[in-house]
């Protein structure tokens, strides 16, 4: 005769209460980290993580669609925290794209000649310096060549 042996039930039930407390642990952890970065004196985010010793050194391919806007006088791109805009005089400007007020990222406004954030409307011009706040810290400019053969622009400091 066979007889039938059962799998005690109480061992599953130990791996979930084990399992729910290891979700439990890890969730109150990134809530501790969010916790921690909210409540932080910083209230602007690093533009450039990877700490304030890199230098920005960004070259961008106009060829490629995530650049094409500035083939087109008045057109702007954000990347790597750089905000660079080629002006209606057909010049290539760039600036941190984080406003210095709480580190919205701002748009370029070719008529107007300026940036604008579009959360709380600080203005800056097209050099960084505040034009109309809340923000009273200007962006950081940078240094742009761009090299017509290859058709790229480098942003630098
Ligand atoms: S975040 Fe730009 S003006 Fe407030």
């Amino acid at each position: 005769m066979e007889k039938l042996v059962s799998t005690p039930k109480k061992k599953n039930t130990l791996e979930r209460k084990e399992f729910m407390k290891q979700v439990g642990i890890g969730f109150g952890g990134i809530l501790l980290m969010n916790c921690l970065q909210a409540c932080s004196d910083s209230e602007i985010p690093d533009p450039m993580p990877g700490g304030s010793g890199d230098k920005v050194d960004i070259t961008l391919d106009l060829n490629l669609t995530a650049n094409n806007s500035l083939n087109t006088l008045g057109g702007f791109v954000v990347s790597g925290g750089v905000i660079v805009a080629r002006t209606l005089d057909d010049n290539f400007i760039a600036v941190s794209s984080a406003c210095t007020h709480q580190g919205t990222t701002i748009n370029y406004r070719a008529a107007e000649k300026d940036f604008l954030c579009p959360l709380h409307l600080s203005e800056f011009s097209e050099t960084g310096a505040v034009e109309k706040g809340p923000a009273t810290s200007p962006l950081t400019r940078y240094n742009v060549t761009s090299d017509e053969t290859a058709n790229t622009v480098r942003i630098f400091e």
